[in-house]
């Protein structure tokens, strides 16, 4: 079978290394990144860090406004699916690169495969969440990564060609956590960050909360950012913070205090993987990060009103916050002692790129 999987943006590399492993024993992929992630710590490390392919095409189309980024992804995908004539599509999530890959595959009668397929926020002003409601609907296989996606798409009137297959980031975190902590429990990582920030001898001695922020809904509202930013300065632990382009950007102009938060340029997936197990709490409007801080045992806010990922809400595991000053630092400093852990079956085994393979060769079946 000859498949062209579509990524461009970090979270979707993260997901491309189990597949595409297990697609290319038996099978041909080509690999075509959109360059909605440009810079190396958004894009290429995570292809050295997890030994993903090379991409086969690269459409370099940067950034821009929704219109003109997808436009532009649109354009490129449609020519190189007219010129390699692929048997399927592979999408992954929800980003700006999954919509158009799916809308030029479908519009040509190329099945569309979507992993990750029926998360809903229920929150419609999210372009994620237009993402991912256009894409399943012109899917010909939903890959759902939990039974409540598959329920949500029940919903939305799609039974035909769902599979829940388990989630694929699970996989890659259990194939790396032994390796992100061989390489790191050495210390070697404090070596890598202090070279660009030397507060970051601050966080050694109680513990620290790992934080990330990126979600438009918190980056593009400067009082919701400045919110975040007055929290994070009056908690009482430091705040590790690998920030993102995106907010980076929007701080420049903003008056926030950095009191106690500790900035560093984005981290790699291994090193990723070693800092949110051994945070005190993550702190977070990511999608990825909430279930990495699940499988790793390790307690988690959420700054957002909803959350696709609502098994990580059991027992309070994860918790939501307003973007309100005090909210934040009551959420993020709650009691943790008698937090028990819920078990991540909901998640599946840490098979689910067997399974979408499988899927995806059989029409549907998976060997269960
Ligand atoms: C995108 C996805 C979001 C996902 C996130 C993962 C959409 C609509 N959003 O959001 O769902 O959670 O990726 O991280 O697809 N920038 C750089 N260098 C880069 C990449 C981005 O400087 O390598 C800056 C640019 O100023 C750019 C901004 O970040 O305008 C936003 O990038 P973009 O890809 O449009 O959206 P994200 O916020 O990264
Ligand atoms: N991540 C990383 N380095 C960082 C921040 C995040 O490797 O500095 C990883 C994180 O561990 C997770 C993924 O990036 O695997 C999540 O991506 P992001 O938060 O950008 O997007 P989302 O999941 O919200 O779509």
């Amino acid at each position: 079978m000859k498949l062209i999987t579509i990524i461009g943006a970090r979270p979707q590399f993260i997901k491309a290394a189990p597949f595409s492993e297990e697609f290319r024993k038996n099978h041909e992929e080509i690999l075509v990144h959109t360059g909605q992630h440009y810079d190396a710590n958004m894009s290429d490390i995570f292809f050295d860090e997890l030994g993903i392919p090379k991409p086969d095409y690269n459409l370099g189309v940067g950034s821009g406004s929704h219109g003109k980024q997808t436009a532009s992804m649109l354009e490129g995908i449609e020519e190189i699916l007219l010129k390699e004539k692929p048997d399927g599509l592979l999408v992954y999530g929800d980003t700006n690169s999954t919509l158009a890959g799916a809308l030029a595959a479908s519009k040509l009668h190329i099945p569309v495969f979507h992993v990750e397929a029926g998360l809903r926020s229920y929150n419609k002003l999210m372009p994620e969440e237009q993402n991912r409601i256009l894409t399943d609907h012109i899917s010909d296989m939903l890959l759902c990564p939990t039974q409540t996606a598959v329920d949500n798409l029940k919903k939305e009137g799609i039974t035909y060609g769902v599979v829940n297959t388990g989630d694929i980031m699970y996989d890659t975190v259990l194939r790396n956590i032994g390796i992100a902590n061989e390489k790191y429990s050495n210390g070697l990582w404090f070596d890598e960050i202090v070279s660009e920030n030397g507060e970051i001898s601050k966080i050694s001695e109680n513990g620290y909360y790992l934080a990330t922020i990126h979600r438009a809904e918190n980056t593009d509202n400067p009082e919701k950012l400045s919110n975040i930013f007055k929290a994070f300065s009056e908690l009482n632990k430091p705040v590790l913070l690998p920030l993102h382009p995106r907010t980076e950007k929007l701080i420049e102009n903003l008056e926030v205090d950095m009191k106690n938060i500790i900035i560093i340029n984005p981290v790699g997936y291994l090193l990723m993987l070693y800092l949110t197990s051994n945070a005190y709490m993550v702190v977070t409007d990511s999608g990825g990060l909430q279930k990495e801080a699940y499988f790793l045992k390790t307690p988690c806010t959420t700054l957002r009103d909803q959350t696709e990922w609502i098994e990580t809400l059991e027992n309070s595991w994860n918790v939501l916050s307003k973007i309100d000053v005090k909210e934040i630092k009551s959420k993020v400093q709650r009691e943790l002692t008698c937090l028990k852990h819920p078990q991540p079956k909901s998640f599946g085994e840490g098979n689910a790129a067997l399974k979408i393979c499988e899927a995806i060769v059989n029409g549907g079946k998976i060997n269960e």
